[in-house]
């Protein structure tokens, strides 16, 4: 076979700052050895995140140059609406700024305490948005999806025996929703199967229990179910997403990950009713119903983004280049989710740093030494971002410590891809000397965005 190349040519370039690891050792101090504290002309390769950072094709300058500013009933809302309801088949289409702005509206009106989302795995925004509403969120993740060395073909899957266990103890009428996120970020990037979907729908169906999906990453989901599942070879990602969205009776999207938007996001859904409850909401938070927290341009740039993320020669080498990096890993023994997830390889911190507590946070600990060792910025996904404190204040550990080199989608180039595992592979080989940190500072939610640290005192 012959190599799977960029399916694209570069037009337009920005620099990379580079500096030395004496300064990135003092970067990093100043920044409490929190990467999201440090500024991104200190950063040579910025693997933080995927969202928002994507580069925007030729085709999408141009709609923002298109993009139409009416206050209301612009036809860059309309061309946006077609698209979505296109994959979706959702009537009711609700632009917001960003992912966690659909999330916040929707949680508010059906969140409240005493009640209960269940999910394959809620990403950290969904849940703080749930909790802020009084109510609680579970992940029943599938017991393969929570061994991060052993690979399977959709370790993003719900379990769907713990799901209707879980029904019956709480109550249905305490379970406003499920949601599937596809792919599973916080669980390693890891596809939802097709059947899975299904599945979940004839329990939901049982309990009438609405179903709603977090779509950020559905086209790299649909690619997924297409290469592995029985059935889908044959079918288009527009084909599969969708049969994936008929299963469910909405979702929530953040248009910065898959719709290759800098910013945006939406709601969709079938209910007309909980559509009119959030577009109230929406025009006191967001904005006019057509264009919720985004303008004109925005709306047709992701338009755009939508319909270029299911070209099949993309997401092929979206796919590989995410599974070059991981290969490239596990050939000098690194040790790392498996299979490469979607959007990101994610580094098994625990395995990585087993002589660092959990306490200590290993994650944390490794982000700073890829930063130290080569500039490159990634994400602690463990128990800084979503550990909690029993009433004793000891730490209850998230179920993994995973680190996360998300990669932006048509940004970074194979050179590029193969100085960061060369970097990982160094900071490998001296992983011994690493030692743990101890948090100073720090927020009641999202703490990670913000907390502060330092090196363990021993
Ligand atoms: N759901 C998932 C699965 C996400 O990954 C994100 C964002 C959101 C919802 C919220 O969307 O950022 O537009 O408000 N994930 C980013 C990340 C921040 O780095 O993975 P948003």
């Amino acid at each position: 076979m012959k190599t799977i190349i960029e399916p694209f040519r570069i037009k337009s370039v920005e620099p990379i700052y580079f500096n030395t690891k004496e300064e990135r050792i003092s970067i990093l101090e100043k920044a409490s050895h929190n990467a999201f504290l440090i500024h991104a002309h200190d950063v040579l390769i910025d693997l933080l995140t995927d969202s928002g950072t994507s580069a925007m094709s030729s085709e999408q300058w141009s709609g923002i140059m298109r993009g139409d500013e009416s206050y209301a009933g612009s036809p860059s809302y309309y061309r946006f609406k077609q698209v979505v309801q296109d994959i979706t088949k959702m009537p009711e289409v609700i632009p917001t700024h960003q992912g966690r702005a659909a999330e916040k509206i929707l949680f508010s009106i059906l969140g409240g305490k005493g009640k209960y989302f269940v999910s394959n795995t809620l990403f950290d925004t969904t849940r703080a948005n749930i909790e802020f509403s009084g109510a609680n969120g579970v992940d029943l993740l599938c017991e393969e999806g929570k061994k991060p060395g052993i690979p399977a073909p959709f370790k993003g899957n719900i379990d769907i025996e713990a799901l209707e266990l879980f029904i019956l103890e709480k109550g249905a009428n305490n379970i406003p929703l499920c949601i599937i996120t596809v792919t599973n970020n916080s669980g390693g990037g890891q596809p939802v199967s097709m059947q899975n979907i299904r599945d979940t729908r004839a329990v939901c169906n049982k309990y009438n229990i609405p179903l709603f999906i977090d779509a950020c990453r559905f086209a790299e989901n649909c690619y997924f179910i297409q290469q592995r599942e029985e059935g889908y070879q044959n079918k288009t990602i527009l084909e599969i997403a969708n049969e994936l969205f008929s299963y469910a009776d909405g979702c929530t999207m953040s248009a910065k990950k898959d719709a290759f938007a800098n910013i945006g996001g939406f709601l969709a859904m079938n209910n007309p009713k909980l559509a009119q409850e959030c577009r109230n909401l929406l025009i006191i938070t967001e904005g006019f119903p057509t264009y919720g927290g985004l303008a004109g341009r925005d709306l047709e740039a992701i338009a755009i983004g939508l319909q270029e993320v299911m070209d099949v020669n993309y997401l092929h080498y979206r796919i590989r280049s995410t599974e070059y990096l991981s290969n490239k890993l596990i050939a000098a023994g690194v040790p790392v989710m498996q299979p490469a997830g979607g959007h990101a390889v994610y580094i098994d911190a625990k395995a990585f740093l087993p002589h660092i507590p959990v306490d200590q946070y290993p994650g944390q600990v490794l982000v700073g030494a890829l930063y130290i060792e080569g500039g490159i910025r990634s994400v602690e996904i463990g128990s800084l971002m979503f550990g909690k404190y029993d009433e004793n204040a000891k730490l209850i550990p998230a179920a993994m410590e995973l680190v996360r080199l998300a990669i932006p989608r048509r940004v970074y180039t194979q050179s590029h891809i193969d100085y960061v595992a060369e970097v990982i592979i160094e900071v490998f080989e001296k992983r011994d000397e690493l030692k743990g940190l101890e948090i100073t500072e720090e927020a009641p939610l999202l703490r990670h965005f913000t907390a502060k640290l330092k090196p363990v005192s021993q």
